[in-house]
């Protein structure tokens, strides 16, 4: 089965910070991807926009790097990286000083297409960008932004941020990026749970013992030293990504794929959520920080050392306990888990069902256990229901835990685009569904801030773990307190 391509309008898509690390990654190829599917209709352009004193050669040549670079060899066309590489152009701006704004208008002014502008950028830039738009009038109800994160570091920064848009553009044009939301295994979240009878019934603490969260990465600090030391990861993680896969798993069944419909549902997940402070955070999070130690490629050093400074007390994992405190999820706990240089990369999201209430079995049988539903995000994506069944053959009845497989790489042949292909083209197409509204954001911060200002209160170290293990022992003691154990992956 082929998917069906629907092409978009025709636009003008400007990127501020063009020449920067996720247009190089991200955003130029996955806007390749799309012209090979033909996705792509004339006269749609792309302009770079930056400081960086460059020709439209120089970033046709860029571009064409960062393509053969971030595509895999076989996904070159020859043919259609030509037609792609002839969209682009290429603006100098200096988005402090508005010096070049004026360039951009006259590049894009005759057109007619929809105009979306890219902050590919540091945040402090966005709000001297979007005045600096304004000012030339290259702002038109037909305009959109897309906002990457960090979107603040605390609720008021990020309060600040969302109002300095707000002078520009409306909230219909405001387009807020959590790549997750863009990945086809979190959108199958959504397919799995409201396009199945299945599950909805036994969707809540009466057949739900608790769930599990895990975004494990292998990589370290990645060049981003800077930004990460600041941020750490529960601002770069659980804010955001994290707590929109809890949003997903736990939210009310919304009347519809609207945007509001979607969002307000999540929205109110958030605000459900028991808050974590004072004395209690030690026992409902962990804090973590890498030590030297293995990675498949080899020995890698520790944080404090990739850092390059004497000390930081910033926490590279983080594991917490949650709790929604509504009807529907009282007493199940969400653990959530993420952090850098674990044994592997794994994103997945675990529900562990009820043990059943009485077994008629001779302990012959063996152990019973309970249903779990493993929703493996990245990589080999893929659903596992597990079951019991009896062993095969004879010799009496032996039960056996064996799982329902689904994976979506043998069943689906086609490649798995990436989420920015998808979020691009929503932005395009004026469908904020994958996107965040500003109180959703805003919601998440409420939840973390309590914990970053208990974190600082009451002086909570990270503790060490070794490289290319699952994080501090600590972690274990979290959750087997409760008497459970994280999924093995
Ligand atoms: C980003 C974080 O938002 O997500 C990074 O800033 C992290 O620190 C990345 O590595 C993970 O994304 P993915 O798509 O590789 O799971």
């Amino acid at each position: 089965m082929t998917s069906q391509i629907i092409p978009v309008e025709p636009f003008d898509l400007i990127v501020f910070g063009g020449t920067g690390d996720l247009a190089e990654r991200k955003l130029l190829p996955a806007l390749y991807q799309r012209q090979r599917a033909r996705q792509l209709s004339d006269p749609t352009r792309i302009i770079g926009a930056s400081r960086a004193q460059l020709s439209n050669d120089d970033y046709r040549a860029f571009a064409r790097k960062a393509i053969m670079e971030h595509v895999k060899p076989d996904e070159i066309d020859d043919e259609q990286l030509e037609a792609f590489l002839k969209r682009l152009s290429y603006v100098v701006v200096n988005a402090v000083s508005g010096d070049g704004f004026d360039t951009l208008k006259k590049a894009v002014d005759d057109s007619k297409s929809i105009r979306a502008f890219y902050l590919a950028v540091a945040p402090a830039l966005f709000g001297d960008i979007a005045k600096h738009l304004q000012e030339v009038g290259l702002v038109t109800p037909k305009s959109r932004i897309v906002m990457e994160k960090p979107i603040g570091r605390d609720l008021a920064s990020a309060r600040a941020l969302n109002d300095q848009l707000a002078k520009v553009f409306s909230e219909q044009q405001i387009f807020r990026i959590d790549h997750y939301l863009g990945k086809e295994t979190v959108q199958n979240l959504m397919a799995l749970r409201f396009a199945n009878a299945l599950y909805e019934p036994l969707w809540n603490s009466a057949h739900i013992d608790h769930v599990q969260i895990t975004v494990a990465e292998t990589v370290g600090l990645e060049d981003r030293v800077t930004y990460y030391d600041k941020a750490g990861a529960l601002r770069d993680m659980v804010q955001n990504h994290m707590l929109q896969l809890l949003c997903l798993v736990a939210m009310e069944a919304p009347a519809s794929m609207e945007a509001d419909a979607l969002r307000d549902e999540k929205l109110k997940v958030l605000h459900a959520l028991k808050h974590i402070n004072g004395n209690e955070t030690p026992k409902l999070t962990v804090r973590g920080q890498y030590r030297a130690g293995a990675s498949a490629n080899g020995p890698v050093t520790g944080y404090i050392d990739e850092l390059g400074k004497g000390e930081s007390n910033t926490e590279t994992f983080v594991a917490l306990k949650a709790e929604i405190a509504n009807w529907r999820w009282a007493g199940v706990p969400f653990y959530l888990r993420t952090g850098k240089r674990l044994a592997s990369r794994v994103s997945e999201i675990v529900i562990e069902f009820k043990p059943i209430p009485h077994s008629i079995f001779e302990d012959s049988a063996g152990n019973i256990t309970a249903n779990q539903l493993v929703i493996r995000l990245q990589p080999d994506e893929g659903v596992k229901q597990w079951i019991m069944i009896k062993d095969p053959g004879p010799g009496g009845m032996r039960l056996r835990n064996v799982p329902l497989d689904m994976s979506f790489a043998e069943s689906f042949q086609e490649r798995n685009p990436d989420a920015y292909e998808r979020l691009i083209m929503d932005v395009i197409r004026g469908n904020q569904t994958l996107f965040m509204r500003r109180d959703e954001v805003e919601a998440a911060w409420k939840w973390i801030d309590p914990i970053l200002t208990s974190w600082e209160d009451i002086r909570q170290e990270t503790q060490g773990y070794t490289a290319g293990t699952w994080g501090p022992s600590a972690s274990i003691a979290l959750i087997e307190r409760d008497g459970r154990t994280w999924h093995e992956s």
